[in-house]
């Protein structure tokens, strides 16, 4: 059994402040084996955010996979853009763009999908692809292999955002070689699809997590929220874990429950 705390789009520079104590301090009650953060850790990728958000990450429970989103690429300095698009998130957050964490029951891989020249969108290239292959292929059935990027392989019904550029390609590498969980955030919605209901993936599904913003102000209708994914083999539950504003506190306002079947992960009772 392992549980993993999927955090996403911090934000800092915008963050609601009163949020993130409680969030630190149910992030350890819970105990996780690993933190997931799908990126967007800054509002406007400056220095001060950053230091901002080192500070939490160093608060919160570990190990660690985080990956950047497009907020952490600046977006108004063209220079800072184009030719040094994530060295403050490397100099504060990390080196590491394809982070890796592979114990006797997970394995899971970071992969950086904010670029320079999309504003908002996000993309995998075919060297990430090859690095799925590379680190996930070669595990055995016994290992729950997730994937964590910021922009999304899958959407809410009437989202006006796309899905992450060349998702089909990646999606291909995915289900050949058995991901069965893909995290992500980027839409400050809390969400779960099916790989096999938006893609061709030889008939075997995985599952699209999506988590809302955990700090940022800005929460596109919903409340703060954070996800809490227990996997025991053959089974993921999903606890949707949403910010309470008159108690101060995260509640637990969802909870679905996966099983992995021949066709992949299906929703079960
Ligand atoms: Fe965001
Ligand atoms: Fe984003």
């Amino acid at each position: 059994m392992r549980t993993l705390v999927h955090l996403s789009d911090l934000h800092f520079g915008r963050v609601n402040q009163a949020i993130v104590r409680p969030l630190l301090e149910r992030s350890w009650a819970i105990g996780p084996h690993l933190v997931v953060i799908s990126g967007d850790l800054t509002q406007r990728a400056r220095a001060a955010e950053f230091r901002e958000a080192r500070a939490f990450l160093d608060a919160l429970p570990s190990p660690r996979i985080v990956v950047p989103g497009n907020h952490d690429v600046p977006l108004y300095n063209v220079l800072d853009r184009f030719f040094r698009p994530l060295d403050r998130y490397r100099e504060h957050i990390t080196e590491d763009l394809s982070p890796f964490h592979v114990d006797g029951e997970i394995a899971v891989l970071g992969l950086n999908t904010a670029r320079s020249l999309t504003i908002k969108g996000g993309r995998i290239n075919r060297r990430q692809i090859e690095g799925i292959q590379e680190r996930m292929c070669g595990l055995g059935p016994e290992i729950t292999k997730i994937v964590v990027t910021h922009h999304p392989f899958d959407l809410p019904e009437g989202s006006p955002h796309a899905v992450v550029g060349r998702a089909r390609q990646a999606m291909a590498a995915i289900a050949a070689c058995g991901v069965d969980v893909i995290l992500s955030g980027h839409l400050h919605l809390s969400h779960t699809g099916h790989s096999a209901e938006r893609f061709e993936v030889g008939g075997r599904s995985s599952l699209i997590i999506q988590a809302g913003t955990a700090t940022s102000t800005r929460g596109r209708g919903e409340q703060n929220a954070f996800n809490v994914i227990r996997i025991g083999g053959k089974n993921i539950d999903i606890e949707r874990h949403f910010w309470q504003p008159e108690g101060g506190l995260f509640g637990i306002a969802s909870a679905e429950h996966f099983e992995e079947t021949p066709r992949g992960w299906v929703r079960a009772a």
